[in-house]
């Protein structure tokens, strides 16, 4: 999702992802007139050595016959190292550019077969059969599990959060948001399943990685997937439609933005603004659809959740998006969801105890008593950082047990305090403000409205909290987990809080918050900033950098980020149709946490005009680093002078990464690694 300053009522987009730009750039928080004061915590020298001993990076864990592991690390790593490689020149043109001495192999594209037998992809004649069986649109989060113990082959898990009709289906020449009068019913079932999550068994001859179209795991998983709900919510009457009166069980998950993965070898994957996929019939006295005219139960919370945004017309075709047929079917999205590998066949799992928000993501960590601790970011400007610890112990050899980890346990939100401490406070029911003459009935609704009951407890609200990464350092950095705070151009003079210092944050921040003694399950960190993005040589920007970044090293609105496997931080960024800000395309950089370097960023990767970079994931041996380029040719790409219009199928900005007269740009994953082999930035 990207960013872009736009009123709600502006009715003019370029595309699809405008459309979620819009929507993550509306404050919906009602609190953030709240000022915590003019105070602005100047607190940058501030720099506490923590020293720890427990164990927070999870060993990679095998299990059963399948082999499939967890994909991270196995050793905790004892010193930060600074990336090494030759800098990238910033700029924007039609392609992808990757540091000398690298290559980025185009691995899995936008219809791409996934399945043995089928027939070169042909995006004139797509039908939703054929795109559930295919690669899906606009990949974003990237996962790696191996599989055996040789390095050459694992599963990687995709997420496809959204689709971008314009330059998906011919004949799309829409000139509003609104205007759905091209998109038929056709159309949605394609939309359908070109959402959710691919998996596909890769596999590596020599260096380069190439997908196993015969492979017994491979699957997709779409907005039409059988599921189950568990935890506290499940079975709770605003669980139950008329399709399920049990309130257990749901079809399907969408926006799938980051995800993660757990120490057992299950993927993660967050639903991000789901709202934006329900719809209303009703009206305005001018026409316009009326998004908050909703009455009934749900009304508090719809408008708290902005629910419908009518962003896509699914509703007109399926009355479960209709929120004036259906009122509860909403409350069936905003979760995280939990995917058993091993089995193509298992029923994925929304585990309403992590509580309903636009996640971001989902980054678990075993803590020092074993207890799973899973961080996640709400993606809307003003909302919160969330964190979840389980009740139950992470038990190395029993995946059964631990499949039910996140099922039961303690959701706090953050509040960031001025003197550099960090509060977590418990979302439980009957406790403080979450209380019957609140509107908190039992558990299920503190996790259903967890916005409302984080506004109850004064949780911070943050400039668009995104991917959340807990470092694996053992010495230096230890216990320390980073925050990705895109940009939040609406916050206002006045509004600026310690963790979110600048008004009209157009160009982001990333903030370090420290477990004591990397005890993840604390009630209080600290917490510090790392850089304030945005260009460095403009004094107003009020940007904070390592002086040793380069005028190509400096970026702005971090999104996506990951640890490589020498404890590296690697951050990727979404400017949307704010790139003219920068000048400089989306792309992913190396930004140093320890020593000496701490701050200074350096460009490795950028992604062609309109695109946003994703992912990003490194294999266990370090030497594969897995990126995905999301909406090739839309964002912006008006302000691009060489093509100055409107992408669309007939006439896109780019037809990255074929270049062919008749594929229009296609979302891709890319694997980067070292030409002649090694280890990625040693
Ligand atoms: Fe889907 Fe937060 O970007
Ligand atoms: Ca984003
Ligand atoms: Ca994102
Ligand atoms: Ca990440």
């Amino acid at each position: 999702m990207s960013n872009t300053i736009r009123k709600d009522d502006d009715d003019t987009y370029e595309s699809k992802a405008a459309a979620f730009e819009a929507a993550d750039d509306i404050p919906i928080n009602p609190d953030t007139e709240r000022s915590i004061g003019a105070v602005i915590a100047r607190r940058f020298s501030r720099r506490e050595m923590l020293k720890g001993s427990l164990g927070v990076t999870a060993a990679a864990t095998l299990f059963g016959a399948s082999a499939i592991s967890a994909g991270r690390a196995s050793a905790e790593i004892p010193n930060p190292a600074e990336a090494v490689f030759e800098e990238l020149a910033s700029g924007v043109d039609e392609r992808h550019h990757v540091a000398a001495g690298y290559e980025a192999d185009i691995l899995l594209r936008w219809g791409d077969a996934l399945f043995p037998g089928m027939a070169p992809f042909d995006p004139h004649k797509l039908t939703a059969e054929e795109q559930a069986r295919r690669f899906g649109y606009n990949n974003d989060y990237v996962a790696f599990f191996p599989l055996g113990d040789t390095g050459g082959r694992g599963l990687l898990c995709v997420n496809h959060e959204y689709a971008s009709p314009e330059v998906m289906f011919p004949g799309i020449n829409r000139v509003s948001r609104s205007d759905f009068s091209r998109i038929t019913e056709a159309h949605v079932g394609v939309e359908m399943a070109a959402h959710g999550v691919s998996v596909v068994e890769i596999t590596r001859d020599g260096q380069r990685w190439y997908p196993v179209l015969d492979s017994r795991y491979n699957r997709r998983i779409t907005a039409s997937t059988p599921m189950t709900i568990d935890g506290p919510a499940a079975g709770h009457p605003r669980l139950k439609t008329a399709a399920d009166p049990s309130g257990t069980r749901v079809l399907g998950t969408f926006n799938n933005c980051a995800g993660g993965n757990t120490p057992w070898g299950t993927y993660l994957t967050t639903e991000e603004n789901f709202h934006g996929y329900f719809w209303t019939d009703a009206t305005t006295a001018d026409g316009k659809p009326n998004l908050r005219g909703h009455g009934g139960p749900e009304a508090k919370s719809y408008a708290r959740y902005r629910i419908p945004s009518n962003w896509y017309s699914w509703g007109r075709y399926d009355p479960r998006f209709n929120i004036d047929k259906e009122q509860n079917e909403a409350n069936r999205f905003g979760w995280i969801v939990e995917i058993d590998l091993t089995d193509p066949n298992s029923t994925p799992v929304k585990h309403t105890a992590l509580g309903r928000f636009s996640h971001e993501g989902a980054s678990c960590v075993i803590n020092g008593d074993g207890r799973v601790v899973l961080y996640s970011g709400d993606d809307a400007v003003f909302e919160f950082i969330y964190r979840f610890v389980s009740k139950e112990r992470y038990r190395p050899d029993d995946r059964a047990h631990n499949m039910r980890l996140l099922s039961e346990g303690t959701l706090s939100v953050a509040r960031f305090n001025e003197d550099g401490t960090l509060d977590w406070l418990p979302l439980v029911f009957g406790e403080g403000p979450l209380t019957p003459e609140n509107g908190f009935h039992s558990q299920a609704d503190v996790v259903i409205d967890a916005r409302i009951a984080g506004d109850l407890l004064k949780a911070t609200p943050m400039d668009r909290p995104e991917d959340i990464d807990p470092s694996p350092m053992a010495g230096p950095g230890a216990g320390k987990v980073y925050a990705m705070l895109t940009n939040n151009s609406r916050r206002k003079k006045g509004d600026e809080n310690a963790a979110n210092p600048r008004a009209e944050n157009a160009f982001g921040h990333i903030v370090e918050m420290t477990a004591p003694d990397k005890d993840h399950a604390a009630a209080r960190f600290t917490w510090d900033l790392l850089v304030k993005c945005g260009d460095p040589n403009i004094a107003e920007v009020g940007a904070m950098w390592n002086p040793a970044t380069s005028a190509d090293g400096w970026f702005s609105s971090p999104d996506n980020c990951a640890f490589d496997t020498d404890g590296r931080l690697w951050v990727t960024t979404d400017q949307g149709s704010s790139w003219p800000k920068t000048g400089k395309a989306d792309g992913l950089y190396a930004v140093d946490t320890e020593g000496a370097e701490r701050g200074k960023s350096r460009l490795f990767f950028r992604a062609p005009v309109g695109a946003e970079v994703c992912g990003p994931y490194f294999t266990p041996d370090g030497e594969t680093l897995f990126v995905a380029v999301q909406h090739p040719g839309t964002d912006g790409v008006r302000a691009w002078k060489p093509f100055g219009r409107a992408s669309t199928f007939e006439d896109p900005a780019t037809r990255w990464p074929d270049f062919n007269a008749n594929m229009p740009p296609r979302p891709s994953v890319l694997a980067i690694r070292r030409t002649g082999g090694g280890r990625i930035g040693s």
